[in-house]
């Protein structure tokens, strides 16, 4: 198997990331962590963590929306499996989609979500758009209309260090009074640690947070990787263990790199993040640990 970056700028920003002993979780995304993140979302304890369809459909269902032509804009897309789920959801509930727009940081995954979304939905008009949502945000006032809807589905917002800034940035992208569709896997009282790590200890999840590691030229076996939850955020850290020279920098041995950060909210911080990057909640579901938000951009 082949590992590669999408692009040289995300070999240096990785490599540059390493060096510095945080590296954000979008590269292992993109490139050909895009395949390895696929068999991660198709394994059974990520898929109860990421898909909320159901429930993402039923909110929606309920709001003022206009049901004839709808038009997506996923942010965060991811290999398509929750849009298909999403997307399917929606036209039981009587919605008609006109329009899909995939935005993401990786454009291997995007490129995978796009056929399978053809094959799903072969008469959807869809879309694709490179956005890296943590650096900026992407004008998409000149594209929206009454029927768009922003989605920022399957926790994605609990990746970014910063989830502030990214709501920002979506604020940033779209007209005063713009619906968002937001879901987030919420923190529980009930799961001890070890419930809460399970679907982290495993070799799928293990080889999608390295690939990026390997494809910078690292051997595998020079690499350790350790689960743990800390103040709310399952922590992911890999250590070197051998010293490694790459691109004409020297990486010792013992140094560590966190490489993997997946932040569980409590509902009411997610409503306080929306609130202060100017999205108001309108509506919201809860469902097995999943917390579904609706909200509109104010000025
Ligand atoms: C947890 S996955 C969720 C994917 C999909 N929405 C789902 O529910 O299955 C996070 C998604 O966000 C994308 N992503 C991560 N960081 C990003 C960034 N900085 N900018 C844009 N997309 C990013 C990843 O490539 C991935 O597709």
């Amino acid at each position: 198997m082949k590992h590669y970056f999408e692009s040289n700028d995300h070999r240096r920003d990785f490599l540059s990331g390493v060096l510095s002993g945080q590296v954000s979780l979008k590269f292992a995304y993109a490139g050909s962590s895009a395949r390895t993140h696929d068999s991660l979302a198709r394994s059974d304890g990520y898929r109860s963590v990421t898909l909320a369809a159901e429930l993402e459909a039923a909110l929606l269902s309920t709001q003022e929306l206009p049901r004839a032509r709808l038009s997506l804009i996923d942010v965060g897309s991811g290999n398509g499996d929750h849009t298909i789920g999403l997307l399917s959801r929606l036209l039981a509930h009587g919605f008609i989609l006109e329009r899909l727009t995939l935005c993401d940081f990786s454009e291997e995954l995007m490129s995978m979500a796009s056929e399978r979304i053809a094959d799903a939905f072969p008469k959807l008009t869809t879309r694709s758009m490179v956005w890296d949502i943590e650096l900026t945000s992407l004008d998409l006032t000149g594209d929206w209309s009454e029927d768009s809807v922003l989605l920022l589905v399957g926790h994605t917002i609990g990746n970014p260090d910063r989830p502030d800034r990214v709501l920002q940035h979506l604020r940033a992208s779209v007209p005063d009074g713009a619906p968002l569709l937001l879901s987030v896997s919420l923190r529980s009282s009930d799961l001890g640690e070890a419930d809460v790590l399970m679907p982290y200890r495993t070799d799928v999840f293990e080889s999608a947070v390295l690939e990026p590691f390997l494809a910078l030229g690292i051997r595998r076996e020079a690499l350790e990787f350790e689960v743990s939850f800390e103040a709310d955020s399952v922590i992911g850290i890999v250590t070197l263990v051998e010293q490694a020279n790459i691109d004409g920098a020297v990486i010792p041995s013992g140094h560590r790199t966190l490489a993997f950060k997946s932040k569980r909210f409590a509902a009411s911080e997610v409503f306080a993040l929306l609130e202060s990057a100017r999205w108001r909640p309108i509506a919201s579901r809860v469902d097995n640990g999943h917390l579904a938000i609706f909200a509109r951009a104010v000025s």
